[in-house]
């Protein structure tokens, strides 16, 4: 994955810069949330997809850095939202923002951000760009209370557990890879290509992410392990667990997990049983189908380094241990 590894340290530096520059313009303590959270080292895989979307499609003009960093801050502020909505207190390895600025103030700098993502995009005069993001930040919104309606109803349905997963997730994911389409102004067939790449490789993303959640310690996520759980968020790990147990113990989990009865020793143990049974694993595998799904979109791409590295990107998603 070298070629991946050099591209990403040959762009982030420009991403940085760009983001920064746009938090400065900020004043007061929207200007200290963004840079908090902004500038707090994000894997910039959004970004990044839309610039390889847009130079894999021979889009030759130097513009894209505004649009990518439109994605970024719309991923980042529904990181903003997020943490609220789960009471998350870290985030990339910090104090989340509502922690150390409240949570109406995280709130209201979160939607300057949607609003400035809104405003980057707007300024191509390319209305499929706004139509774009726009769906980007629905459907993101609309998984997110959709995850949130299921946790105060906890259920064994792998179903819903996808839509959750393509909503709050992999919808963003799609949306960078068919700005970097958009931009190029090709024809919709091309962009969904790349929102069939982005699609899959969201599923993917989040699936790995939901593995990662039952089996790494904090200091390596940067949010505390075993989260997931605590929270009474279904994810695939636990649906798997739960489709093991016996019925009665199975109905007597959902129950505490509705309630958020479980004691810290039951967290502990349903941890253990996770990773004995080695469900995380078999997770990591269920995403493994859509990264194949992702890297069959780019046989329709002409040979280009950006191809190479969108590929390496699909391995990298599956295979990150962090
Ligand atoms: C975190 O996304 C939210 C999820 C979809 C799991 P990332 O893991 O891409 O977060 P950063 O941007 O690298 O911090
Ligand atoms: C990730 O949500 C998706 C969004 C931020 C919209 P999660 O709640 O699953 O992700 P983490 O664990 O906070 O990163
Ligand atoms: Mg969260
Ligand atoms: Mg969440």
């Amino acid at each position: 994955m070298n070629e991946l590894r050099a591209y990403f340290a040959g762009e982030i530096p420009g991403i940085n810069a760009f983001l920064s520059a746009e938090a400065d313009k900020f004043d007061g303590l929207v200007r200290e949330v963004a840079r908090h959270v902004l500038l707090s080292g994000g894997k910039r895989i959004r970004p990044m997809l839309t610039i390889l979307f847009a130079r894999a499609l021979g889009h030759s003009k130097n513009d894209m850095l505004a649009i990518a960093c439109a994605i970024e801050m719309l991923h980042t502020a529904t990181l903003l939202h997020d943490d609220v909505l789960d009471q998350a207190e870290t985030r990339r390895g910090r104090t989340s923002a509502h922690v150390a600025f409240g949570v109406t103030e995280t709130i209201l700098a979160g939607d300057v951000l949607l609003a400035l993502a809104n405003k980057l995009g707007a300024d191509y005069d390319i209305p499929r760009l706004n139509s774009l993001l726009a769906r980007g930040i629905m459907a993101t919104a609309e998984g997110e209370i959709l995850e949130l309606a299921h946790t105060a109803r906890p259920t064994v349905d792998r179903d819903t557990y996808l839509a959750i997963v393509i909503g709050k997730t992999a919808r963003l994911i799609e949306t960078a890879c068919r700005c970097g389409a958009a931009l190029t102004n090709r024809e919709r067939g091309v962009e969904d290509m790349a929102g069939a790449y982005g699609l899959n490789l969201g599923i993917a993303f989040q699936l790995v992410d939901d593995a990662l959640d039952y089996t790494i310690s904090e200091s390596e996520m940067g949010k505390p392990a075993g989260g997931d759980l605590r929270e009474g968020k279904m994810t695939l790990p636990l649906i798997l667990l739960l489709e093991s147990l016996p019925d009665a113990e199975s109905r007597d989990l959902l129950a505490k997990l509705k309630d958020k009865r479980l004691t810290e020793a039951e967290a502990g143990r349903i941890i253990v049983m996770i990773r004995e049974q080695g469900l995380a694993e078999k997770t990591r595998e269920a995403a493994q189908a859509y990264i194949s799904e992702a890297l069959r979109e780019l046989d329709a791409l002409p040979d280009s380094p950006e191809r190479l590295v969108l590929a390496q990107a699909a391995e990298y998603v599956l295979t990150r241990r962090k």
